[in-house]
Parts: structure tokens; sequence; C-alpha cells
């Protein structure tokens, strides 16, 4: 087959892209047909990660093309259920190319366990005396995980903070602040806040309440920059600058308004997220995470930035808590998820985290390039169409038919696509 620069993806068929993975990775056969659901998760083994399981629940999964991360070519497989989404990355990271692709680094993996510590009489005091056994805490809380430890992971800081005001008074916190390497590190964070609570009890004299991680992951950030020259912006009738300047103000709405900040978040996610699901990873923490990390400053604003670069290129960053691991979890025991990391060839958790931020920021260029020139919903529209079409229950050739007419017509409703569906077939 022709080299993947050179062949267009999107226009092979299904089968196609399949065999297409087939012949251009190192994923032997099981593992593309659990990577594209042939095989996979199945009720058996769901029965083994949830309570009550029933069965699976399926998603689409797509590969963006065109990623270049810090040098390397990268396949960036992404499950997700909205149209436009893959397109869209896969075309900003096109863009990207021509400025070296995306620049990535990441925070070593640290991540935060929290202690309550209530019923004190003097916290400050409390406070003080935590610090000074703030070794003692640390040596004991390396013997709780040895594999942790021998991987070059383990207990590296400890911190006390004094909470002066809250509906039940003053209270203290304990932050222990653990290297999980390539997990997401959940559960050795909780362990480890779970087993050192007796010790903190005796050293302060008061009660831990809640011992258990914090998914603002500020000290496992990870950050990503791309700069695009300006000529490559153009298209259609808009030029480069318009292109760039439309960007830059289209962000500076998110930076000053909580109400924009949101959508613009949303649409980060978009990218981050799917790739997060696709390699078995826990969601609902990275989200937390990010719109926690986009509050921190007293006022929730946008992840990235946006600036003209020197020679007048767009240049883009985006930085985030990313808190996402290769090994542990439905990492491990998700067969499409498995084949999704062997897909993106990453050796580490920080590799992964490097790629997803890049795709956050592809995502975001692409949202608010629509968004600042020709508007969301005609790039929107025709895949939209498709699902219109395929909900009023046309199938094979006639879905592209039906989707075209109804683009065509500006008029995407079920209504219409169910009226058309019966011409064809008349
Ligand atoms: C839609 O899923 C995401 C966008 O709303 C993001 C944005 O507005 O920046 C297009």
């Amino acid at each position: 087959m022709e080299s993947l620069d050179k062949l267009r993806f999107y226009e092979l068929t299904l089968q196609e892209r399949g065999e297409y993975l087939r012949q251009e990775t190192g994923l032997t056969e099981s593992e593309i047909d659990a990577l594209t659901g042939l095989s996979g998760l199945t009720p058996a083994a769901a029965d083994k990660m949830v309570e009550n399981a029933v069965g699976v629940y399926a998603l689409p999964i797509g590969i963006a093309q065109n990623f270049i991360v810090n040098g390397r070519k990268v396949w960036v497989p992404m499950a997700i259920e909205e149209p436009s989404v893959i397109a869209g990355a896969s075309y900003m990271a096109r863009l990207a190319r021509s400025g070296g692709g995306f620049f990535a680094s990441t925070d070593e993996p640290y991540m935060i366990g929290q202690m309550q510590i209530l019923d004190i009489a003097d916290p400050a005091n409390a406070r003080v005396k935590l610090l000074e056994h703030g070794a003692e805490l640390l040596s004991e809380a390396a013997k709780i995980d040895p594999i942790l430890s021998e991987l070059g992971g383990g207990p590296r800081e400890l911190d006390v903070r004094l909470i002066e005001n809250s509906p039940i008074g003053p209270f203290l916190v304990l932050h222990i602040v653990l290297d999980v390497r390539d997990a997401m590190g959940a559960n050795a964070i909780n362990t480890a806040c779970e087993r050192l609570a007796p010790q903190v009890e005796a050293i302060t004299g008061g009660r831990v309440h809640l011992k258990i991680l914090s998914n603002l992951a500020d000290r496992r950030l990870a950050r990503a920059r791309v700069s695009i020259p300006v000529n490559e912006l153009a298209f259609d009738e808009f030029s480069g600058e318009q292109v760039r300047d439309g960007i830059i103000e289209a962000w500076a709405f998110a930076t000053a308004d909580p109400y924009r900040a949101a959508t613009h978040n949303k649409g980060i996610m978009n990218g981050v997220d799917a790739v997060v699901i696709a390699t078995g990873n826990d969601w609902r923490a990275v989200e937390a995470g990010a719109h926690a990390y986009a509050a921190r400053g007293g006022t929730y604003t946008s992840l990235s930035t946006w600036s003209k670069g020197a020679d007048g290129e767009l240049d883009g960053w985006l930085e985030m808590p990313l808190a996402v691991g290769t090994i542990g979890g439905a990492t491990r025991v998700h067969p499409g998820a498995k084949a999704a990391i062997k897909l993106m060839g990453v050796q580490t958790a920080r590799d992964l985290a490097e790629i997803i931020v890049s795709v956050g920021l592809a995502q975001n260029l692409a949202a608010l390039r629509a968004l600042a020139t020709e508007g969301i919903q005609r790039g929107h529209m025709t895949l939209h169409a498709r699902q219109v079409a395929a909900a009023a229950g046309a199938e094979g050739g006639l879905i592209d038919a039906i989707a075209n007419r109804l683009v065509q017509e500006k008029n995407v409703r079920i209504d219409r696509a169910k009226e058309i569906l019966k011409e064809l077939k008349n």
C-alpha cells in the first residue's frame, strides 16, 4: 500500500483501514481486532471489572492522522461519539507539520494524596509536629509499595496545609506526594494515605478522616506547544492573517469570560478525553483535574494560550494536569486499550500524556479556526447528516446520497431524511 503521507486515510473503506493498520503498524491480527472492536472487551471480562455487569458499551474509534509529537510520527486512537473531532485533530496536525509538529513535555509523574486531620486542639502546633516527623513518614510510606520503589517511584514530599475557614472550623490537611511512575496512581496514593493514617493520628493526637488522592494533579502537568506559519492558515476567502488574528480574538474571549472558557476548554477535552478513553484511562479524573486547574487563579479561564509570533506565525500553548497511566487498571485489562497504547508506540505514562496534551491543543485550534472563520456548523453538517440519514433507516450507499441532499438543502432533519429515503427507494 502507499505510504500514509500520500494516502487519504478517510477515503478508505472501513475494511481497507483495518487492512492498512495490519500492514503499516506492528500490531498483530488479534490486536487489530481488539482495537477495531471485532473482538475486544467481552461481557465476561466486563463482569470482572464492574459490579452487576450486563455487557459492554461501544463507542466509535478512529485514528487521527498527521500527528508529529517531539519529532515522532504517531498514530492517535480516539474513542468518541461526536462527528468532526477526529477530522479536526487530523487537519490541524497536518497544518502543525509545517512548524515541526507539536513539542510536548511533562512533569515527573507525581500524584498528591490528602489526609484530612480533624479534632486537633491546636492545628498550628500539630502542623509543626507533622513537619518535624516528615522524614519518618516518608520512609514509612516507602515501605508500602516496594515494587514502586524498585521501579524508581515512591514517596517524594510531604506538605501540611492549615485550612483556617470551613463550615466545621479549622483543620489540617496533610499532602503526601508520590512518584507513581507509569501508573495513573490512584491505588498507590490511596493505599499510602490509608496506611499512614494511624501514625499521623499518633503524631497529632487528632483523627484522620478522609484519605484519598487529589484529582487536581498539578504536580503532574503536561504541556504542548505548536507554531503555524501564517500562510498555512489561509483557506477559501480567508487570509492567513485573518485566521490567525481571529483565533487570537476567540482565545481572548475565553480568557476573560468563564461562560466562553467552559466551551473553549470543552473543545480541548474533546481531543484529550477521546485518547484518554481509547487508552483505558480514567477520563473523569482527567476532566476534574483540567477544570480545577483552569480555575486555579480564582476565576475559571482558558487552559490554552494563543499569540502572534515574531515572524507573524500563530503560536499556541496548552498546559494541564494529566494523570494517565500505561500500566494498571483498564489499560491492562481492556484488550482494545492495550492495542491502542501499543499502536501509539508509547513506552511511559509521560510519553502518553505528551501525545494527549498535543491532541488537546490541536482540537482547540480546530474549533477556534472554524469558529473564527466559517463557523462550526459547516464542518459538522456532513457528518451529522450521515448520522441523521442512518437514523432515518438508510443503509449502504443511500446514507451518503441522503446526507448530501440534506446538506445541499441546508435542512438536516430526520423527517426530511425519511422523505428522501422513500423517494430514492421508489
Ligand atoms: C464542540 O464539541 C466544541 C466547541 O464548542 C469548542 C469551542 O467552542 O471552542 C466547538
